[in-house]
């Protein structure tokens, strides 16, 4: 039987364990929050989910604090509200947060918590920009004046995909979140899953080849499975004018769960190659090719095949079939293979 506590003044159960963030929403309260991570230890950088809980001198982290058994929690008085909105004033003060030229315009929480708390004038001197944007890399855009320090970025690197390539470094105002020995991600050992553009919050970093492509509201959200390996990850392809413009994972998702590889979010340049074959080619005697239809091409492999066999027998063949393909056809080649062809090599290229 689970505890309760009292939460806007309704009793409220909770699980042993949970935080007061987790039992709220499961009471239908929605805290704000910007550093959060589902899935990865709170770090209580951001101070946006602050509440109020009787008896304590003063407000507290709701993704950091365990709910107790009839511990009082109030998640709206003008105290809270105020604490939250003075907190959104200092985050947007900390750096350039120019939203009519930002990439994450529309899918930004800054932006909807400034929205929300009616932030109109920066009370606050902003911060100088200490650090240029690292645009080097094919993948990701790190732009360091963005950033707010939430730490989402390193949880995910280190405690979701636990590649533990970046981490919180220098000290004060010239904080920033750096690979190892600050040197820009190509040269560090990140290996681009991109983790750290799936769950930042602002516009620190973005998708590099999304850059200009369209604004959140303006693509169409598709989901599918990666066509890369075995796993089966899903993914949203976001499409604008019938071309992807960037690819995400689907939160709460099996098998992945919000994750993606480099290859299923970065390497969908393929689907629009000029380089993409449309036809078979058929390898000349002067080893150049030449077009040709499918009848043609598949009758001469067939005759190479046949020649093969009568010649060193059929596991003189092997087959591989391609990771992309559906299940049926993975195992209509295999049965080509084993009943057809008789031979057991066959195989299926289900690297990552
Ligand atoms: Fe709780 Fe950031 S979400 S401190």
């Amino acid at each position: 039987m689970s505890d309760t506590f009292i939460l806007n003044g309704k009793e409220t159960p909770f699980e042993k364990g949970q935080v007061i963030l987790e039992a709220a929403r499961n009471g239908g309260i929605e805290i704000p929050t910007l550093c959060y991570l589902r899935g990865a230890s709170p770090t209580g950088a951001c101070r946006i989910c602050l509440v109020e809980v009787t008896g304590a001198r003063s407000l507290m982290a709701a993704c950091s604090t365990p709910v107790a058994a009839g511990m009082e929690v109030f998640t709206e008085t003008g105290r809270v509200h105020q604490a939250r909105k003075l907190n959104v004033e200092l985050l947007l003060s900390s750096g350039k947060h120019d939203c009519m030229v930002c990439e994450a315009s529309g899918n930004c929480r800054l932006q909807d918590l400034a929205y929300f708390y009616k932030i109109t004038d920066l009370r606050f001197e902003k911060n100088e920009e200490i650090y240029p944007a690292e645009t080097e890399n094919p993948f990701i855009v790190r732009d360091f004046s963005r950033c707010i320090l939430c730490g989402r970025c390193v949880q995910a690197c280190n405690e979701v995909v636990v590649n533990r390539a970046i981490s919180l470094g220098y000290r004060g105002a010239k904080s920033k979140v750096c690979t190892g020995g600050d040197q820009p991600y190509m040269d560090s050992i990140c290996v681009f899953c991109g983790q750290c553009v799936e769950v930042c919050p602002v516009g620190a970093l973005t998708e590099k080849k999304a850059v200009s492509l369209g604004r959140p509201w303006e693509t169409q959200k598709i989901r599918t499975t990666c066509p890369y390996c075995g796993v089966g990850c899903q993914q949203l392809l976001h499409v604008k004018d019938g071309r992807i413009v960037k690819v995400t994972a689907v939160e709460n998702a099996q098998p992945n769960e919000g994750r993606l590889c480099v290859k299923g979010r970065f390497a969908y340049d393929f689907i629009y190659s000029e380089d993409r074959l449309k036809t078979p080619l058929i390898r000349q005697e002067n080893g150049d090719f030449r077009e040709a239809s499918w009848d043609e091409a598949l009758d001469l492999v067939a005759d190479k095949f046949k020649g093969i066999i009568e010649q060193y027998g059929p596991d003189a063949l092997a087959g591989v079939s391609c990771a992309r393909s559906i299940n049926e056809d993975s195992y209509q080649m295999q049965k080509l293979f084993r009943s057809v062809i008789g031979t057991n090599n066959i195989d299926h290229c289900a690297r990552t």
